[in-house]
């Protein structure tokens, strides 16, 4: 198996501020795919009320958050860790799972082939197929699961992005249920990434694949929510899987300020049916924008960004480096493995910045037709 290349993730705005001599306020972030409604204004005032426990340390357990996590998803308090995000989580799962060869579905999300090469472990990968749109090839994980390890494919683990980046994809619960029973006859882990499924509840495995025993479900406060400032994801696994992966963890990780905002967050589900309705929306009216650019295909998505193809002629490298000295980022997928060297993701974020981006798209892609 060839070794993956590093890959930069989105999000990297202070850089590019640094980089163009401008203030941070004066970038679109494209690139880094945040609820574009931002926090819930239950969060502001939970933070403010919360001031003076910055002179203390965060609660080691994080008891307050993983009860209302609890509440929120009708499970025992003690199947859930928190982690200083997602990532956090992704970084101690080869260690505390014991994975030293994990099954990759590329083109994905770069951190767990990053964090298998930081515990010195490997990453086998399949490819999913562009003429599928990318689609989660579920049947061909099944089949693979099935013959594979007697064939000596010698994994001991799966991990699935769900919803996928960069691609948006997902398949339904029930496909990820099926995989999930043929992966434990073989005795196998599966990890499975949540951190985009606030925007598909119906396909979330969760609550039920807490019980699962061979299996981690990983969530992030990030996304969703829109706290990517303060770090907090978590796990749900099983009491004894979650008792693992938490005596990887080191102490205080997660901040008082995080804690104080995600339990906000949690408890203001009339913010979370606002930006799910106006995700349904703005992600509708945007696709239909994005595909009528000359040139441009962009694939269905589950998530709050697309995953688009610039016009044949096209490096995605050249044409974020254009928009980005316009104060534009948007993410080059060109080096994410099996994605083409035309692949952008864009996120979804408010409807005049989304028209903006439009705008500069149309400019510098008619401006090359027109060449
Ligand atoms: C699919 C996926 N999972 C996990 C993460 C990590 O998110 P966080 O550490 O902010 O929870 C990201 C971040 O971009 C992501 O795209």
């Amino acid at each position: 198996m060839p070794r993956l290349k590093a890959c930069l993730h989105g999000g990297d705005i202070y850089g590019a501020a640094r980089e163009l001599n401008r203030d941070l306020a004066e970038i679109l972030d494209f690139s880094a795919s945040i609820n574009p409604l931002g926090p819930s204004s239950q969060v502001w005032k939970a933070i403010m009320a919360s001031r003076y426990l910055l002179s203390h340390y965060p609660d080691p357990h994080c008891w307050d958050l993983r009860q209302a996590l609890a509440t929120f998803w009708r499970i025992d308090p003690e199947q859930i860790v928190v982690g200083n995000g997602s990532t956090e989580l992704i970084d101690v799962l080869p260690r505390a799972l014991g994975l030293h060869r994990l099954l990759v579905v590329q083109p994905t999300f770069s951190e767990y082939a990053a964090a298998m090469e930081r515990a010195g472990g490997q990453v086998t990968a399949l490819y999913s197929d562009r003429k599928d749109q990318y689609a989660i090839p579920i049947d061909r994980l099944c089949r693979l699961m099935k013959t594979g390890q007697s064939d000596g494919l010698s994994i001991d683990g799966i991990v699935i992005c769900h919803p996928n980046s960069p691609t948006g994809q997902a398949c339904s619960a029930d496909d990820i249920a099926r995989l999930a029973t043929i992966v434990r006859r073989q005795g196998l882990w599966l990890v499975i990434d949540e951190a985009f499924a606030d925007y598909c509840p119906e396909r979330s495995v969760l609550p039920q694949a807490a019980s699962w025993p061979h299996v981690v479900v990983l969530r992030s406060m990030t996304k969703f929510y829109a706290l990517p400032g303060l770090r907090v994801g978590y796990a749900v696994a099983t009491r004894t899987v979650a008792g693992r992966l938490r005596r990887q963890l080191p102490p205080w990780s997660i901040s008082v300020m995080g804690q104080i905002a995600a339990l906000a967050a949690l408890s203001d589900a009339a913010h979370a049916r606002k930006s799910l309705r106006f995700m349904t929306g703005e992600r509708e009216r945007l696709k239909g924008l994005f595909a009528a650019l000359p040139g441009c295909s962009v694939l269905p998505t589950y998530a709050n960004y697309f995953l688009m193809e610039l016009p044949r002629g096209w490096h995605a490298r050249e044409l974020t480096g254009q928009l980005r000295n316009e104060g534009l980022l948007v993410r080059d997928c060109s080096s994410v493995p099996g994605c083409n060297t035309r692949s952008i993701r864009l996120a979804v974020r408010s409807p005049q910045e989304n028209d903006r981006l439009i705008q500069a798209l149309s400019n510098l892609l008619h401006h090359e037709v027109l060449q």
